[in-house]
């Protein structure tokens, strides 16, 4: 079983990587990073690592050519906020007045494009006889349906632009990759630094580790048959508005 994580250096990336480890030892399992590179802990686990840039079609490409096989792709790179010293640093929008185009197109950059490039370049590699997980994390403010609060502009569009990305890509493989199921799944509030500014306002228990996001995302993959192809899935199973 081949098995690859992109932003494994990332708080839920790294926790998935290590529920991976624990319950898939036999796994062959790659990860990426793009800044940080892997935390002594992860370094070491039989985890083979590259440098890949998601904003780079040609970083993605080049990547794709080292697999044959993929049975899981998940994708856990993403951004909230930038966390930068004096005028770089980016807060996302309370309202319209703070409407920065870089900003909102920073965040379809990392958030949404990334999805429809692996996908593009990983088809041929998820092309095959056996059942095969293709996901990305999302995020429930991504959710229109759901959305009754407003605010984070920049996010909430990139966000949304995912869950179209996810749920065409379910349609142009049902026919041509029926054994792969494309999902977005929303992990939840987690304690990472993306939630870090974030999480005074967290109800009590509704602030996750990143193990337990990570336990529950791993649970779901492992569950998902090809029949739940398209859908928008919660860290507890539930099923969520597009
Ligand atoms: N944490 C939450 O509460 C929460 C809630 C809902 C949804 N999510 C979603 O969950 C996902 C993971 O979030 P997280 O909390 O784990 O965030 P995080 O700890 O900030 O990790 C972000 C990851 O994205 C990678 N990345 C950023 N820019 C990249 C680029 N240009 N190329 C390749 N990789 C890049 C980072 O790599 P480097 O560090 O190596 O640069 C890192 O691995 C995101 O999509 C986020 O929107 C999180």
């Amino acid at each position: 079983m081949n098995i690859i994580v992109f932003g494994g250096s990332g708080g839920i990336g790294a926790a998935i990587l290590k529920q991976i480890r624990l319950r898939y030892p036999s796994a062959s399992v790659f990860a990426t990073w793009n800044t940080q590179p892997p935390a002594d802990e992860l370094s070491g686990d039989g985890i083979q690592w590259s440098q890949v840039d998601v904003c780079s079609e040609q970083s993605i490409q080049t990547f794709s050519q080292s697999f044959d096989k993929v049975n899981w792709l998940i994708n856990a790179v993403g951004m909230l906020h930038i966390d930068a010293k004096g005028d770089a640093a980016q807060m996302p929008e309370k309202s319209l007045k703070q409407l920065n185009p870089e900003f909102f197109m920073k965040n379809m950059q990392l958030n949404a494009l990334p999805t429809l490039l692996i996908a593009k370049h990983f088809e041929r590699a998820l092309k095959h006889d056996e059942s095969a997980q293709f996901t990305t994390v999302s995020a429930k403010v991504g959710s229109i349906e759901d959305n009754g609060l407003g605010g984070w502009h920049s996010y909430r569009c990139s966000k949304a632009a995912l869950n179209m990305a996810i749920k065409n890509i379910s349609i142009e493989w049902r026919r041509r990759l029926p054994k792969v199921c494309v999902t977005a799944l929303h992990p939840g509030t987690t304690n990472t630094e993306l939630s870090a500014p974030f999480q005074g306002n967290v109800p009590d228990g509704k602030l996750f580790t990143s193990q337990y996001t990570a336990s529950c995302l791993v649970d779901l993959l492992s569950q998902f048959k090809a029949s739940d192809t398209g859908k928008f899935v919660a860290y507890d199973g539930e099923e969520l508005p597009w």
